[in-house]
Order: structure tokens, then C-alpha cells, then sequence
């Protein structure tokens, strides 16, 4: 189901508006070039020039991606309506629509229903980019859904939901029990967005509206998906092991040129003029705690691997990969929630098998204590 994706696909924040105004440019062409920097930073210049039919061995003028993925939509929604005027059963269900990549092209923002049912679908969509405004209550830290899950969780390769939601109810070795979608959301509640130091001290309670919001969205992104199947593109990939294994004092080199940028020196993120925190933090008091997924070295390496450093997805080699995400989980981070007693009793009971630093030494000191808040924080807006 995971599998490295080799081209290039758009930022969340800049590239879908980017494309569009180039596109808009076109005519204008030199106009263009002023844009170039970004543009060849993030990737957006190959998209441009299938685009405009620049490449030099494309027969004929390419769709853009997002016409591909608009005609694949309409295709499927056509074949749905043609299979309901059929009497007979005689019409097999339409295909999941594939964009140009192959993986699957949820729901376009046109296709969002009116009435309460899209009401419910644009809150839960609204909790999934901006978790600290409207799930300030159950929100620890300053993490959002659609930071760990790209592009409002429809991004290939970054754990999509619409691929998620065709897995669940699913059994999950981490509790030894199946679990419901809505159990699987409030894990990332207890763990990513650190719960325990919320406002509430807890994910939200079951049957909470907040469950109830995210997954009507999930729902609505997984339009046209297949029940049951292990999607192209779903979840993270798995990065290879390599010869030399993994070292955070490699990945400290790989961070300073990669990440640090976006990420800030001491990894805990950057706000942009209006004080909105843009880049996520990594490590410290304001990231995912210790039981989180993506504390763990190899879930990060597959995360960062496919989707970092942001716009350039595949350009780190595995090794860099591997390394950067050992140093970025070399860190002190939230305690893991679970623990109640000593970190060695954690490490074995949670930890035993994992690929993480928790209850091992870095540096002449065990790591896995955790760090606290040291004033109630504010919810950060955005
Ligand atoms: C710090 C990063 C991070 C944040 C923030 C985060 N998640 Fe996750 N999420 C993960 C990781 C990592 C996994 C996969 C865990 C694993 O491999 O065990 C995951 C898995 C999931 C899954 C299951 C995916 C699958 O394919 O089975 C769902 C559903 C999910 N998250 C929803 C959410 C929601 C909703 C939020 C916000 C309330 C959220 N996540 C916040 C990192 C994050
Ligand atoms: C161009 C800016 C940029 C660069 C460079 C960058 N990131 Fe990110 N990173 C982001 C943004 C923005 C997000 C949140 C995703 C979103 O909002 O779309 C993110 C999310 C993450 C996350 C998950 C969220 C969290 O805070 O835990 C991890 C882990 C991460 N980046 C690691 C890295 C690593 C490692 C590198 C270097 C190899 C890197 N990033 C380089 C911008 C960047």
C-alpha cells in the first residue's frame, strides 16, 4: 500500500494558489519568471511546464493535475449515476477515481453538500486544520490534525484519511483490541496533540461532537473509496533500513541544512508576523509526547522521507531521512501518558520493541522524563 512517490506534488499553503496564478499568467509569460525561486523550490516548476506543454517529449498538451483529478471525479460520479437508473443490477459499481499518480482523488471542495450534513462536514474539516481553535479544550500542545496529515488529510504517503476510514473498525496490536475510528482519533488525541495537558486534562469524551465532526469529514473524503481495501498512498511509508543504521548526531547536520529553516535551530517552530505558528514545533514542551507515533524513529524517517523538507517530498536520501528523524526524537518531548512508573518500566512495557530513544541514553542522559508546560499556555489561534 505505500509506495515512494518520485514526482512532485504541491505545498498545502502556497502551491494550489501559486498554480493557479501562473496559470492565470500564462498569457502574460515573462511575468512568470518573478515567481521562479518558489517555484523551482517546491517543485511547482515541472508541474508548470507539463502544464504549458513545455516538456519535450509530451505528445500532446497534459491535463493539469488538477483537471486530471476533476475529470476523474466526474467520471466516477458520472458511472454513479448511470449504475442508479440501472433496473436490472446489470451495472457494476464505478472504479475509485486515480489521479495522475495513481492514487486515489478525494472529494473536490465543489462537491461539499449544503444543508446540515455539510455543515457538519466543513467543522470537522475545521478542527482538522486548526485543532487548537476548535478543540482548544482537549489540545496540549500546539499541534494540528493537518500538520502530521497533509493537506487537510488528503496527501498521499502522509497517513490520508480518506484512507483510513475504509480501514476501520480495525485491531490494533498498540491496545490489543479493535478499535472503532472514534478510538483511533482519540489515541492521536492522547498522544500527538498531547490531551493530558489540555485544558479538559483528556481527549475529547466518547461520543463527543468533535469524534462525530471528524469523521463525517473523514467520511466525505473517502466519497468513492473502496470498504476494506489497504489504499495506494495510505498511512506513511516505510523507509528501508540502511547499512549504517541510525544516528542523531548525523541527523543534527542533515537538520541544520534541511529543517531548521522552517523549523527553527532549537525546533520549536516559527510564527509568521501575525503570531500564527506556521511551522510546527518538533520536540519540547509544545510537540506530540513520547507515546506518539511519531516519536517512534522509523514512523517519522517514512513521515519525513515523503513529505519533508515541505514541497521537496523524496528529495532526502533514506539515510538523511533515517537521521533526521533520530535527531529530531533525540529530544525531551511531553511525557508519554501511559507511564505512571519509572521510565524503565515504561520502555519495556510500551517501548520494548520500538525503534525510539525513550529510556535510553543520548547524550550521558536517559531521555523519555518529559517536559511540561511551565505556564498554562493559550491556544494558540490558526
Ligand atoms: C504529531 C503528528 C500527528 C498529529 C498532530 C496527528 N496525528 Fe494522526 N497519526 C499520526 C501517526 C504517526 C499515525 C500513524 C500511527 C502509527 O503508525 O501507529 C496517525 C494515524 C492516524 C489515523 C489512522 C490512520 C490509518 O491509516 O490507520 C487517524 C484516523 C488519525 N491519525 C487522525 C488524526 C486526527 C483526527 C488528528 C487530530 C485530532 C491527528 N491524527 C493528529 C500522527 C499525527
Ligand atoms: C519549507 C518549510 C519546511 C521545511 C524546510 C521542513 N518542514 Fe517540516 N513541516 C513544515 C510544515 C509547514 C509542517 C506542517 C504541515 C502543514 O502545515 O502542511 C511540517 C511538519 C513536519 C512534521 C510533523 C509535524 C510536527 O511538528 O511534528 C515533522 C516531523 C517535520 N515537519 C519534520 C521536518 C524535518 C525532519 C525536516 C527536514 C528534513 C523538515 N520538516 C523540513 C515545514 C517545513
Amino acid at each position: 500500500m505505500n509506495d515512494p512517490k518520485k514526482t512532485t506534488t504541491k505545498s498545502p499553503y502556497t502551491l494550489g494558489s501559486t498554480a493557479r496564478r501562473m496559470a492565470a499568467a500564462a498569457g502574460g509569460g515573462l511575468v512568470l519568471f518573478a515567481f521562479g525561486a518558489l517555484v523551482v523550490q517546491t517543485g511547482a516548476w515541472q508541474r508548470f511546464q507539463t502544464m504549458a506543454g513545455f516538456t519535450p517529449d509530451t505528445p500532446a498538451p497534459a491535463l493539469t493535475r488538477e483537471a486530471a483529478e476533476a475529470k476523474a471525479r466526474q467520471e466516477m460520479l458520472a458511472a454513479r449515476a448511470e449504475r442508479k437508473k440501472d433496473k436490472e443490477g446489470k451495472v457494476a459499481a464505478p472504479l475509485q477515481p486515480t489521479g495522475p499518480d495513481g492514487y486515489f482523488v478525494p472529494p473536490l471542495e465543489s462537491e461539499m453538500p449544503d444543508g446540515p450534513e455539510g455543515d457538519a462536514i466543513r467543522r470537522g474539516r475545521d478542527i482538522f486544520i486548526h485543532t487548537p481553535q476548535y478543540a482548544q479544550r482537549y489540545v496540549g500542545n500546539s499541534m494540528a490534525c493537518a500538520q502530521c496529515h497533509l493537506d487537510a488529510g488528503r496527501r498521499e504517503n502522509s497517513a490520508p484519511m480518506w484512507a483510513a476510514y475504509v480501514q476501520y473498525p480495525k485491531y490494533r496490536a498498540k491496545n490489543n483490541k479493535v478499535n472503532t475510528l472514534e478510538e483511533r482519533i482519540n489515541g492521536c488525541f492522547n498522544y500527538s496533540m498531547n490531551a493530558q495537558a489540555s485544558e479538559a486534562g483528556k481527549a475529547p469524551p466518547p461520543g463527543d461532537d468533535i469524534y462525530k465532526d471528524l469523521m463525517i469529514y473523514m467520511y466525505w473524503l473517502a466519497d468513492g473509496a473502496p470498504t476494506g481495501e489497504q489504499m495506494r498512498g495510505g498511512g506513511y511509508i516505510k523507509v528501508k533500513e540502511t547499512p549504517q543504521g541510525y544516528d542523531h548526531a548525523r541527523g543534527a547536520k542533515v537538520y541544520a541544512q534541511n529543517c531548521a529553516l522552517c523549523h527553527g535551530d532549537d525546533g520549536q517552530g516559527r510564527k509568521d508576523e501575525s503570531g500564527k505558528l506556521r511551522f510546527p514545533p518538533l520536540w519540547g514542551p509544545e510537540a506530540y509526547n513520547w507515546g506518539a507515533g511519531m516519536a517512534r524513529i522509523d514512523t517519522a524517517a517514512g513521515f519525513i522521507k515523503a513529505n519533508m523538507p515541505l514541497g521537496k517530498p523524496h528529495s532526502l536520501s533514506d539515510q538523511d531521512a533515517w537521521d533526521a528523524a533520530a535527531y529530531i526524537n533525540s529530544h525531551e518531548r511531553p511525557k508519554d501518558p501511559r507511564q505512571t512508573g519509572t521510565i524503565e518500566e515504561a520502555r519495556v512495557r510500551f517501548h520494548k520493541d520500538e525503534k525510539s530513544y525513550y529510556g535510553k541514553e543520548v547524550g550521558g542522559k536517559i531521555i523519555g522524563a518529559g517536559v511540561a508546560r511551565t505556564s498554562p499556555v493559550a491556544a494558540p489561534k490558526g
